[in-house]
């Protein structure tokens, strides 16, 4: 079974124009949690915040980056050309390889609330510089089913038998949003060589079970689990819980994160400026 190694309180940053998020960890070389890179937590529901500036056009290279909403919107565009909207339950799936790109312009929902996450996903070194791709996933073609009072949404990877949408990733990653009911229990097989981690964000329960037990009364919280073949969750008896939870093979190559690029060596970090500069970075562009 795996046990909680870590819990991680997200911490308040500021990206793009002015965008506050919660962020459990960033791209960094010690590269903890490969194949992930980053977790955000849109959380603009502050009234102080005021208008919401999103990330106007950017680039990346050498990483995935998902997008999943619970409400509100993410208004996007990219240099392949594509153009929507991402609303709740809706999945943005966007594969960097040698370039793309984006604007983000995450707007309130109906509520007046943004909720939502994005994950990067790293890219191995043979595929860095691969053609950008992209998959946007409507909310009804997520597999969504429930089990013994656990309400799965399944994005990515394959659970209980069924396999979610979001196919070809070289991570191989599970990501499923977990909703479970009061005293409700979960359970996953996993490879125990996947890093896993999970996004508590509403709710009270606990991971693992037995004298390792760690109870989470304060989301939201990054937990990271480690060992062991099996995740297990179980809610609070009183207090339903939801967490997002990922997995997926490290990659185990050397990173070099900068700003919005994720690449092996600093040369290839100096060629993705360099061609920026020159205007080479994308090759197809339609913005
Ligand atoms: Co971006």
């Amino acid at each position: 079974m795996r046990h909680v190694r870590e819990i991680i309180e997200p911490q308040l940053v500021i990206e793009g124009a002015g965008v506050l998020l919660r962020r459990s960890f960033g791209p960094n070389r010690a590269n903890r949690f490969d194949p992930f890179l980053l977790f955000d937590h849109f959380a603009f529901n502050d009234p102080l915040e005021g208008p919401i500036l999103g990330f106007p056009t950017h680039p990346h290279r050498g990483i995935e980056t998902v997008t999943y909403m619970l409400e509100g919107n993410v208004r996007h565009r990219d240099s392949l050309g594509n153009a929507g909207v991402i609303g709740p339950g809706d999945v943005q799936w966007m594969t960097s390889g040698r370039g793309i790109l984006h604007e983000e312009m995450p707007r309130r929902g109906p509520a007046g609330v943004i909720q939502g996450f994005q994950l990067w996903v790293n890219l191995p070194a043979a595929q860095k510089m691969s053609a950008p791709r992209y998959q946007e996933i409507a909310a009804d073609s997520i597999p969504a089913f429930e089990q013994d009072g656990a309400r799965v949404r399944l994005v990515a990877g394959t659970f209980a038998g069924r396999t979610g949408p979001v196919t070809e990733i070289a991570a191989q990653p599970i990501y499923l949003d977990v909703r479970l009911e009061a005293g409700a229990g979960f359970r996953l097989p996993l490879p125990s060589r996947h890093t896993a981690v999970a996004y508590v964000f509403e709710g009270r329960g606990s991971f693992a079970s037995g004298a390792e037990n760690e109870t989470l009364d304060a989301p939201p919280r990054m937990v990271v689990l480690e060992g062991g073949e099996e995740v297990q969750a179980q809610a609070s008896a009183e207090t339903p819980m939801r967490f997002m939870l990922m997995a997926g093979a490290p990659f185990g190559e050397p990173i070099v994160p900068y700003g919005p690029f994720v690449m092996n060596t600093e040369d290839e970090i100096r060629q993705a400026l360099a061609e920026l500069r020159s205007g080479t970075f994308v090759t197809e562009s339609a913005i």
